[in-house]
């Protein structure tokens, strides 16, 4: 039976790929996605989200709910300076793409009650959605089956600050009441997990580039404008932490170790704001979380090629733009 999941996304870059994965692999059934505020302008995330399910062919058919367009304390600060826009310039026709009127967090907690111990929820954005819905109805959080979220390094390098991992910076105060609400929770992290296997190079791009499909045109369009970035900071090819996160959640065995840890967030400190604590079972601190330490790198990037072979029917005509 297709895993039932929520994406809740700041929709950018790799998101779209975790989204693209969610509404077109048979193993998942994506019943909604939920919008938070991150990566770039809330209203552009939305846009992208929706440029995403088109070149799906898949429009209008998963629910988009718009949830908090910032963090629960701090000002937003988003990423442009690595996403631009977040889609490579695309745009299209917005004529009528509906968003639904049910708030994200209001989506989230009614989606997992109607179906208690069921749906998985991948969160790879800031996890102020995640945190409201918790904080705003005791049940969520046994009525939610697995949640898997992309957040942190794992006593490694953070990618903002030193300490830091974006997602879990930007929201701090959210991170650190999901990881002590209860959730059944698995990380993805930042560091060294994505670093050392979720990094597409120039050659795996140019083998993606040689199937010629609209969602490989795609994928390349939105990925490759945050190439120049990586590039500059010492990182060889395009990220991908948000699609590996949906695609662990489909496919588990693609996790080659993993391990238990009690994680916790640092909310206090300016200079490691969003440090994430990761104790691995020597400090007397109960686990809350399994973090996944790593995968198989050449089957994940299988996975994202094979489906960017796929051939679909984009509902509308793509506008170039920049
Ligand atoms: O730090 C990586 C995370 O922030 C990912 O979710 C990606 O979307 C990025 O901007
Ligand atoms: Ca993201």
């Amino acid at each position: 039976m297709p895993t039932p999941l929520i994406i809740d996304t700041d929709t950018a870059q790799d998101d779209c790929v975790a989204i693209l994965m969610g509404a077109l692999s048979d193993e998942a059934d994506l019943r909604a996605i939920t919008m938070v505020g991150g990566n770039v302008d809330f209203d552009r995330q939305v846009e992208n989200a929706h440029m995403t399910l088109n070149v799906a062919g898949r429009l209008g058919e998963i629910p988009i709910h718009l949830g908090c367009r910032r963090p629960l304390v701090r000002p937003w600060e988003s990423a442009e300076n690595v996403h631009g826009d977040g889609a490579g310039g695309l745009s299209m026709d917005f004529t009528d793409c509906a968003v639904e009127p049910e708030h994200g967090v209001q989506a989230l907690i009614r989606l997992v009650a109607e179906r208690p111990g069921e749906i998985t929820i991948v969160a790879i954005g800031p996890l102020t959605n995640i945190a409201m819905a918790s904080t705003l109805d005791p049940t969520f959080v046994q009525n939610v089956d697995r949640l898997i979220v992309m957040a942190g390094s794992n006593n490694a390098r953070g990618n903002i600050t030193a300490a830091a991992e974006f997602n879990v910076w930007v929201d701090p105060d959210a991170a650190k009441i999901v990881f002590g609400a209860g959730f059944e929770i698995t990380v993805v992290p930042w560091a060294p997990l994505t670093l050392d296997h979720a990094v597409f190079s120039r050659d795996q791009l140019a083998e993606i580039e040689k199937i010629g499909t609209p969602l490989s045109e795609f994928f390349l369009r939105v990925c490759l404008a945050t190439l120049e970035f990586d590039e500059s900071v010492g990182i060889p090819g395009t990220t991908h932490p948000d699609s590996l996160s949906v695609s662990l959640a489909l496919e588990p065995d693609l996790a080659t170790a993993a391990g238990r840890y009690h994680v916790d967030v640092e909310a206090d400190s300016e200079l490691t704001r969003g440090y994430t604590a990761m104790s691995w079972g020597v400090h007397g601190l109960e686990p809350n979380a399994t973090v996944i330490e790593s995968v198989d790198g050449d089957r994940f990037y299988r996975r994202i090629s094979d489906m960017l072979a796929r051939e679909t029917t984009p509902n509308r005509p793509f506008l170039s733009g920049s």
